[in-house]
């Protein structure tokens, strides 16, 4: 089984990025962590960030034969984007929307989700935590479907 992350723009500053918000854990850290969590479930874990709305599409394009999901933190394009919504649902692989903040706590723009309605379900606020929740959630979910 393998599983690609996808990281949204500005991903890359976490560590630097806000911390009161997003937390100390830098990208590399997220990666590694959920690299790890793979490996223990036996489940390939490969992660991708890009700042490219455009980039972000294609990599989804270019990885849905290779992976049986995505976990996924589209960042602001969370809130803008019917192109990332559109490629997810155009490949037809599940996926799992995570956020490391509470979106629902903050700005009312962050409220609205286009990826929302396609995912198996959304994991918010846990910090870097979220992603390895929404790794376990997506594998839990491929395995019972299997
Ligand atoms: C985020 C929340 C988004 O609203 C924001 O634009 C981000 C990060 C999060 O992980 O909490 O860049 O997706």
């Amino acid at each position: 089984m393998r599983v690609a992350v996808l990281h949204g723009p500005n991903l890359n500053l976490l560590g630097t990025r806000e911390p009161e918000v997003y937390g100390r854990t830098t990208l590399a850290e997220i990666d590694a962590a959920l690299v790890a969590a793979g490996a223990e479930m036996g489940v390939d874990v490969e992660c991708f960030q890009s700042n490219h709305e455009g980039a972000l599409v294609d990599h989804v394009q270019k990885r849905a034969g290779e992976v049986d999901g995505f976990v996924v933190n589209a960042a602001a394009y969370t809130h803008t984007s019917v192109a990332l919504a559109d490629a997810l649902a155009g490949v037809a692989r599940p996926y799992v929307e995570v956020h490391l903040s509470n979106v629902f706590a903050r700005e009312r723009f962050r409220h609205r989700s286009y990826l929302a309605a396609g995912a198996l379900g959304i994991i918010s606020g846990f910090g870097a935590a979220s992603y390895t929740l929404g790794l376990r959630a997506l594998i839990e979910h491929l395995r019972r479907s299997a």
